[in-house]
């Protein structure tokens, strides 16, 4: 499937060099830059932006609408102006996130240069953590976290905004976040996260490979996080749950274990069941990770996300990071020699595949919800039920929720490692079957009864958003590959 030797990255050459000597690396990889010192600690990208025009450009360009039509889920933020809204795409995510922010509201990502933006526009419950909701948003979080202390986590968001200059306060993530000032090599700037992260699992940052350093620059970010809760409930702590994995083998099994483990670490409590739960944001860095052919192959993030690009005479890393489809996969050529629709029509193919499994999952979880629900509702009134089926099928439930959001939340719907998306989702449905089952024999045996076909009530959860079910367009943005979606969905 694969052309050997054609252009490979520059990581990439590094790397296959080492398997096979005769491989040549083209001419076309970003060039060797002059190497321009930046005085150290400066965050103001305009003066990094003096000495590395192209990259500066490429990296402003990432607040432009992405181009139409190229990409079949991550709509994102086109010309329209419209950032989508994944309540609205998978409407039992809207029954499930229920009881906190992200059931009012959870949109697609966008460009880098909207990461502050995004959440100052945001509903205010979802930044309602405090100033630990920055840690992976300005290029501040560093900074504010080694002047402010617990301060940093715990005081509201705005009045940790209102520590950085003024004129910053809406920069996401800049050169100094990737870069080192002094000679331009890749550098981490969050060692209080992702440096402990991977202290915790025994990876010394310092002997990581280039090639390994263009993907983990990027799992500064695009990882899962826990923040950790005082006794009052404020936030005083944030930790990446990988204390029991191994690099390159960051399970979801490790995942659930470490968020059920720790009492500290449950943020909210889900309406329709009300039980509290710890929560899964964007791992993409978790699943490609885990054994996926390209992680394998030795593909970094920056392969697909930063192909060369050619500005005038240079050729440089293309520093607006978007999806590949929108870029026309040129990154894929790097590797592969079949043309870009082909590419295309395998990732949408493998997305569709994705989604209705996570669909399935995302039901059959939601479904367990509603007979819990129910059951509570049945014991407000004094009924009694069996201890043991009870907690089997909560225990079922839980697995079975952590597994479908870990897929949702993931950015790639299912690319960054297919099979190891429909496994985890597998086991979902899997989970919520049993739990299901359960909960159904548990509450015939106490005489409550239950409709076969349980009503979701997703117009309700959907709806009831207050100014947000105004974004909300389901009969235009439902995403339903397989006709899954509409079983569920007679009212909306
Ligand atoms: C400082 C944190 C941070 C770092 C580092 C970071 N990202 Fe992001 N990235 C984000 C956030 C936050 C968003 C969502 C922004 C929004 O929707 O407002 C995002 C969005 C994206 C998107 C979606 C863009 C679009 O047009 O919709 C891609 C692709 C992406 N990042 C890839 C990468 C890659 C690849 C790297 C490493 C080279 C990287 N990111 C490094 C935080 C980061
Ligand atoms: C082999 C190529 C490849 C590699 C390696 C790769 N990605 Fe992706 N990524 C993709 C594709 C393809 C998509 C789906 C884009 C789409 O549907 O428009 C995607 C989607 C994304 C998105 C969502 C983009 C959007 O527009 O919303 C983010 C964020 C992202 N990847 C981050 C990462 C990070 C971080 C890494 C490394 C841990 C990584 N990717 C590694 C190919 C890759
Ligand atoms: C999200 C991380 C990230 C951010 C933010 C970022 N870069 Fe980069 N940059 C990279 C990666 C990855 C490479 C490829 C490096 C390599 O393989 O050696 C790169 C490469 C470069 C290079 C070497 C030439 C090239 O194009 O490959 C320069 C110069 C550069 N970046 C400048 C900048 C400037 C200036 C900014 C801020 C305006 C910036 N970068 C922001 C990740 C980033
Ligand atoms: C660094 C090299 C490299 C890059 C860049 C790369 N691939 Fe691959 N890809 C591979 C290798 C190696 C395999 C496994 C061998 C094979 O299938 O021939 C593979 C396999 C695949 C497969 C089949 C396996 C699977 O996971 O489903 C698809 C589809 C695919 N790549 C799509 C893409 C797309 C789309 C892009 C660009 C977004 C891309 N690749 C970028 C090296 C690469």
């Amino acid at each position: 499937m694969i052309i050997m030797n054609k252009k490979m990255a520059g990581g990439m050459c590094f790397l296959l060099v080492l398997v096979t000597a005769t491989w040549a690396c083209s001419s076309e990889k970003p060039q060797q830059e002059q190497k321009v010192s930046i005085p150290e600690n400066t965050i103001d990208p305009a003066i990094w932006g003096k000495a590395y025009p192209e990259q500066y450009e490429l990296w402003r360009q990432t607040e432009e609408p992405t181009p139409a039509g190229k990409s079949k889920y991550k709509v994102g933020f086109d010309a329209d102006n419209i950032t989508y809204d994944k309540l609205s795409m998978y409407p039992y995510m809207a029954l499930l996130f229920n009881g906190w922010g992200f059931g009012i509201e959870y949109n697609e990502p966008r460009g880098h240069a909207y990461m502050v933006k995004d959440q100052l526009e945001i509903d205010a419950k979802r930044v309602g953590a405090g100033g630990v909701c920055l840690t992976c948003k300005t290029p501040y979080a560093p900074v504010l976290e080694e002047k402010m202390g617990q301060d940093y986590y715990m005081l509201p968001f705005r009045e940790v905004v209102n520590r950085m200059p003024e004129e910053h306060r809406e920069l996401g993530v800049a050169c100094i976040d990737c870069h080192s000032s002094k000679d331009m090599t890749l550098k981490l700037s969050r060692d209080f996260t992702l440096g402990k992260a991977l202290d915790s699992m025994g990876v010394k940052t310092e002997e990581l490979t280039h090639q390994q350093m263009r993907s983990v620059v990027c799992a500064q970010c695009h990882v899962t996080y826990n923040i950790t809760k005082t006794a009052e409930g404020k936030s005083n702590g944030i930790y990446y749950p990988w204390q029991t994995s191994k690099w390159g083998n960051i399970s979801i099994e490790n995942i659930i274990e470490k968020i059920r483990s720790d009492p500290d670490n449950k943020e909210w409590t889900q309406a329709v069941t009300g039980f509290k739960l710890g929560f899964i944001r964007h791992p993409e860095f978790e699943l490609y990770s885990y054994n996926s052919t390209h992680w394998q192959a030795g593909a970094s993030c920056a392969d697909c996300h930063m192909p060369s690009i050619k500005v005038g005479e240079k050729t440089v890393s293309d520093h607006r990071v978007m999806s590949p489809l929108k870029a026309d996969l040129r990154a894929c050529e790097q590797c592969h020699d079949q043309d870009a629709e082909f590419l295309k029509q395998r990732v949408i193919s493998i997305q569709d595949h994705t989604v209705s499994l996570m669909l399935r999952a995302g039901y059959a979880t939601a479904t367990a919800a509603k007979l819990f629900e129910a059951a509570h509702k049945a014991q407000a009134q004094g009924t009694e039920f069996n201890k043991e089926f009870y907690e089997r099928a909560k225990d079922f439930y839980l697995e079975a929720f952590y597994r479908q959001l870990f897929i949702g939340a993931e950015n790639s719907v299912g690319f960054h490692n297919p099979p190891e998306a429909l496994r985890i989702l597998g086991d979902a449905v899997a989970f919520a079957g049993k739990s299901e089952a359960l909960l159904r024999q548990m509450l015939a045996q106490a005489g409550v009864k239950v409709p076969m076909d349980i009503d979701l009530e997703l117009i309700k959860y959907v709806d009831e958003r207050g100014e947000k079910k105004l974004k909300a367009k389901p009969e235009q943005e439902i995403k339903d590959p397989f006709g899954l979606q509409q079983r569920f969905l007679p009212a909306l």
